[in-house]
């Protein structure tokens, strides 16, 4: 090397990394698409899930909580909850809120129906089975 950075050698820089992290850009994108139906869980996504979701953007739940680290830091993070939790006391907990307990934060009740409570339930079972690579890394979300 003579120690002197020419143009072309800064051009060829240039080219060689823009194609080099295009082609790693492309590849790193085909192994997402290709690793994605392993882990989303879609083999459980049935119509009562989508229901669930239903319920869960039309009440704005979001709003307050996340959901796989989306969303609002005012309450529990809830993709787990049903590993967390369990069916039953995801339900008993929608029917007995608010709990009005002091000092504590406060959840609204959204007097759900019976269905809509299995709905929501079956909406949380898919996103606990969803394979998040261990997120988050506590049970308590
Ligand atoms: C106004 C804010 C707010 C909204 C909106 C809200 N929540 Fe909550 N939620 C809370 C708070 C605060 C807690 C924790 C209360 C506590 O621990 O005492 C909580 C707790 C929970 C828990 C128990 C979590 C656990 O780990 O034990 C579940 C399940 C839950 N919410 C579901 C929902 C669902 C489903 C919706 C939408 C239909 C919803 N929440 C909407 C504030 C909210």
């Amino acid at each position: 090397m003579s120690g002197i950075f020419t143009k072309s050698m800064a051009r060829n820089i240039f080219y060689g990394g823009t194609v080099f992290f295009f082609l790693l850009f492309l590849a790193l994108t085909f192994d997402t698409e290709r690793e994605l139906p392993n882990r989303d869980n879609r083999q459980n996504l049935t119509p009562e899930v989508a229901a669930g979701k239903h319920i869960w953007e039309t009440r704005n739940c979001l709003g307050c909580h996340t959901l796989l680290g989306e969303g609002a830091y005012f309450a529990p993070e809830l993709g787990n909850v049903y590993t967390r939790r369990g069916p039953e006391f995801i339900k008993a907990w929608m029917m007995s809120q608010p709990t009005g307990a002091p000092g504590r934060r406060q959840m609204p009740n959204f007097h759900l129906t019976d269905e809509e409570l299995d709905q929501l339930v079956a909406f949380f079972k898919y996103t606990a089975g969803i394979n998040t690579a261990n997120w988050p890394p506590n049970i308590e979300g």
